[in-house]
């Protein structure tokens, strides 16, 4: 079944949620990818549907399970992830973009795999930017849609990372900017997370760490 039948506190809500890291093809073995396991777009895909809404989540290589109850729509590069968020934005009550999406891909891809021999001992790529899905889904949204952006930054001052992400929540017009912290360590593949969650006037509405469930729970609280 696509949905679980328990009422909840979000009962009905069409959520969309797009979570894992996008894979840029180079040639046809290779790609460039991120570190990302899509375990927090995950877990709130899982809350949200456990708490009655209706979720469609948008997996790009996701490194866990998806969850029960919900409908998956596989992706693996920004281009797929842009053109099925577009597609399921449309009857969207709110849309999360927990997925890292490259920001760049290679600006070919290779018909055929790139041969040692016939490159030599470096090689240089060429890529170019890849569209903001989430700037676009922002300034598409319909009234009443509400639209939640994530952001991963490395830098370790907490309010020069806090700047950072009130910038962002400006560039990107979506209503609710996630901020949190990655590192060669930290995020991704952890079990747990810790977030500052921003509104649209960069105003810090929730602070919340431990698991990425719990983090889960308390960014959906938003939506109630
Ligand atoms: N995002 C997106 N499309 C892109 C790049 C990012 O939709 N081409 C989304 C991510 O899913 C996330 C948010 O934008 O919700 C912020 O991503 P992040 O990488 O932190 O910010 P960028 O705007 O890409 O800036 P930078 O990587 O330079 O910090
Ligand atoms: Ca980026």
């Amino acid at each position: 079944p696509a949905r679980r039948v328990t009422p909840g506190d979000l009962d009905g809500k069409r959520i969309v949620i797009s979570a894992g890291g996008t894979r840029e093809p180079l040639d046809p073995v290779r790609y460039l990818g991120n570190r990302s396991s899509g375990k927090q777009g995950v877990a709130l895909a899982e809350a949200a549907a456990a708490r009655g809404a209706v979720v469609v989540l948008v997996a790009a290589n996701l490194e866990v399970p998806a969850p029960e109850h919900v409908e998956l729509r596989l992706v693996s590069s920004a281009a797929d992830l842009e053109r099925a968020m577009n597609v399921a934005a449309g009857d969207a009550d709110v849309i999360i973009m927990a997925a890292a999406v490259a920001d760049y891909r290679p600006a070919e891809v290779r018909a055929d795999k790139i041969k040692k021999d016939d490159t030599g001992d470096t090689l240089v790529l060429t890529l170019v930017r890849n569209p903001d899905i989430l700037a676009g889904l922002a300034a598409a949204k319909k009234p009443g849609q509400v639209v939640i952006g994530f952001a991963a930054e490395t830098e370790t001052d907490p309010d020069r990372l806090l700047g950072l992400g009130r910038e962002k929540a400006a560039r990107k017009g979506c209503d609710y900017l996630v901020l949190n912290r990655v590192g060669w360590t930290e995020g991704f593949a952890s079990e747990r997370n810790a977030v500052r969650v921003l509104d649209s006037r960069g105003d810090i509405v929730i602070e919340a760490s431990g698991s990425k469930m719990s983090v889960a729970e308390r960014i959906l609280d938003l939506l109630r």
